[in-house]
């Protein structure tokens, strides 16, 4: 038998329990497989502008574009993996500070880099809710300059998120110290609108300070079977910008470019495309926030005594509740669908439950919440 229940899986369900194609990217591969244009489209430099159009926003406009770079990358772990390989050569420290919790792969990434991995305070457990107080206290007493992984939204796997003014009161503070924020960026567009889940990342551009993000396009293209991804680096000067475009363009020689490249780079840039899977990116979030809504009218039904507001307040796929005690080697519920939907630890895979499951999904939790 089991001897955990296993971690919530970073999928999305539709109201029929299945993992849903885009419309949008459904027309971009059949137009990519048909038209003289699909070169274009596949170009790797059509691909960075575009998304680096999503990732840096308009803190671009009117700003020397040789200070904005991105390269191309397989997924957001490989992303992930290219920035930390570049942070290992990079002056002038070695040490990455991951949030409590973060998304599990981390860890494992950045010290397979050679980087000495640490931990931040993030997420207050009793409260269930970030404790922003004890984030900035911790990069004040920082010995010197690190670097600091941040979630741009949708934090994985607490659904808490920093408001516009925590981050400029984060972003004042790593640019005083020094640090280096390299932010994390699977999930724009799924907390709130493109450019609100950017703002951390136009934050410190505004600011002038050197910024590393890992951005994916697997949750918000639906592109879970032909992932993609991007590195992308804000550098305060051209100068400094050098040593990294050097960097990115011997990778561009090693790495295979990944095979969604065009599929997105075609959505990004023609309208009636990009209107659609926006239109679709929307729905996607709008669910999330109705399966939230049903799932924590159903639990105060279920279970009154217990403060289920943070399923309303967090975001995206998952939410934390480290209160919660279900009972790791029990048999599975009956009926509950999935018992990735409720881990051990207390994250609930929100994206994971659909109409149709929910009753039974909220009994376990309901259960789980018992004296
Ligand atoms: C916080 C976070 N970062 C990065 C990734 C990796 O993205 P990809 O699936 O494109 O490798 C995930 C995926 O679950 C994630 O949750």
């Amino acid at each position: 038998m089991e001897r955990l229940r296993p971690e919530p899986p970073a999928l999305y369900l539709d109201a029929q329990g299945n993992i849903p194609q885009f419309e949008s990217v459904r027309q971009a591969r059949a137009e990519l497989r048909v038209g003289g244009s699909a070169q274009a489209a596949t170009d790797a430099g059509l691909y960075a502008e575009a998304v680096g159009g999503l990732v840096f926003g308009d803190s671009r406009d009117g700003q020397d574009p040789r200070r904005f770079l991105t390269h191309p990358a397989a997924s957001g772990t490989h992303a992930l993996t290219l920035g930390a390989r570049l942070l290992a050569q990079l002056p002038p420290t070695r040490r990455v500070y991951l949030p409590t919790p973060s998304w599990s792969n981390h860890q494992r990434i950045f010290e397979e880099a050679g980087l000495t991995v640490g931990h931040y305070p993030y997420f207050d457990a009793y409260a269930r809710q970030l404790d922003v107080d004890a984030l900035v206290g911790f990069l004040c007493r920082l010995p010197g300059p690190a670097v600091i992984v941040l979630q741009a939204s949708c934090h994985n796997p607490t659904g808490s998120d920093l408001t516009r003014d925590q981050w400029d009161v984060i972003a004042d503070v790593v640019k005083a110290l020094g640090h280096i924020p390299f932010i994390d960026m699977a999930y724009q567009g799924l907390g709130d609108t493109l450019q609100d889940d950017n703002y951390g990342v136009t934050a410190m551009a505004d600011r002038g300070v050197f910024t590393l993000v890992a951005q994916s396009c697997s949750k918000i293209f639906q592109l879970s079977e032909a992932r993609c991804g991007s590195l992308s680096a804000y550098c305060p000067s051209a100068d400094q910008a050098q040593p990294i475009q050097r960097a990115m363009q011997s990778w561009t020689r090693m790495d295979t470019a990944p095979a969604s490249l065009g599929v997105v780079a075609r959505i990004l840039s023609q309208p009636g495309l990009r209107k659609l899977w926006q239109s679709e990116l929307d729905g996607m979030r709008d669910r999330v926030g109705q399966v939230r809504a049903a799932l924590h009218k159903t639990l105060c039904r279920l279970s009154p005594a217990w403060d289920w507001s943070y399923l309303t307040h967090q975001r995206g796929f998952f939410s934390y509740d480290p209160a919660l005690h279900p009972a790791e080697d029990a048999p599975q519920a009956p009926g509950l669908p999935d018992r990735r939907i409720v881990s051990a630890s207390g994250r609930l895979g929100i994206s994971l439950i659909t109409e149709r499951n929910l009753p039974d999904v909220a009994h376990a939790i309901a259960g789980a919440s018992a004296p």
